[in-house]
């Protein structure tokens, strides 16, 4: 087994917080409101895995030449990948923006079917030679939302999200990837706290993902990163910044 890699998310205090960047062999959830980032923290995190200096490892985490022709696989299930803006924020950092569109595969999802199929066929994918390290599903959650509705599906909806994360975990655990989900929240009331965030999933999300962040907008463009409920961290705050350049401090 070999250990765990890293990745930068642009941020060094985002990194910080999680004790060096995102994580391979782990599920990093990042949930919030519309607009807070969430798919721009998923686009920063394909741009970098073209870059050599945001990647924390040596010969024993992962080999140079796997470093080298490191893939992203981009589940977008709700049409918001933009090459474009891949494009921007690698031109910011002096890297090609069309190297990164190359080693990034996105597949449109329309509906839930589709979603956990891509999720499946990116192990064949990396059985047919692929060298897949990071696996983007933006969001997680929002086809599963949109059908299955109300109280009566509510467990069928539980099965089957329990279903795609074994699947995401499984390419985590055995391939070395670092896998990025984006999430919704709801707003639950709370006896104590009033209204309280919560991420979409419940348990079936919440424990399968091993560090979960919730997003929220600061003043301007500083946004604040939240972690939360890790087995291994403590919870902390990070402060960042989205501007044309990208994600950064
Ligand atoms: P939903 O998917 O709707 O839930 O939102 P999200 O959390 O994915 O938000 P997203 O990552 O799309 O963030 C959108 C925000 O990022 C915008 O409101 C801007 O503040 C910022 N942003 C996106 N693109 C750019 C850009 O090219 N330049 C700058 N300066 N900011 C950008
Ligand atoms: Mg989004």
């Amino acid at each position: 087994r070999k250990s765990v890699w890293r990745l930068s998310t642009g941020s060094s205090e985002l990194d910080d917080v999680l004790a060096g960047g995102l994580e391979s062999q782990s599920i990093t959830e990042f949930a919030g409101l519309f607009g807070c980032g969430k798919t721009q923290v998923a686009h920063q995190a394909c741009v970098n895995l073209q870059s050599r200096e945001n990647i924390f490892a040596d010969e024993e985490h992962i080999s140079e030449e796997e470093i080298e022709n490191a893939k992203a696989v981009y589940i977008d299930t709700e049409g918001t990948f933009r090459p474009e803006r891949i494009i921007q924020m690698a031109e910011a950092m002096g890297i090609d923006g069309n190297k990164v569109l190359d080693n990034t595969f996105v597949a449109r999802a329309y509906n839930s079917d589709m979603q956990m199929l891509f999720a499946e066929k990116v192990e064949e994918l990396i059985k047919d030679g692929e060298n897949i390290k990071l696996v983007i599903v933006d969001s997680l959650t929002s086809t599963f939302r949109n059908e299955y509705t109300g109280r009566g599906k509510l467990s069928e909806r539980q099965q089957k999200l329990g279903r795609h994360m074994s699947v995401l975990n499984k390419l985590a655990d055995l391939h070395n990837c670092i896998v990025m989900i984006t999430n919704q929240v709801s707003a639950k009331p709370d006896a104590f706290f009033g209204i309280q965030e919560q991420a979409i999933g419940g348990n079936i999300v919440g424990h399968a993902a091993t560090f979960r962040f919730f997003l929220r907008k600061g003043k301007g463009d500083k946004r604040v990163a939240k972690l939360y409920d890790s087995p291994h961290l403590p919870d902390a705050e990070a402060i960042f910044r989205i501007t044309e350049k990208g994600i950064h401090d």
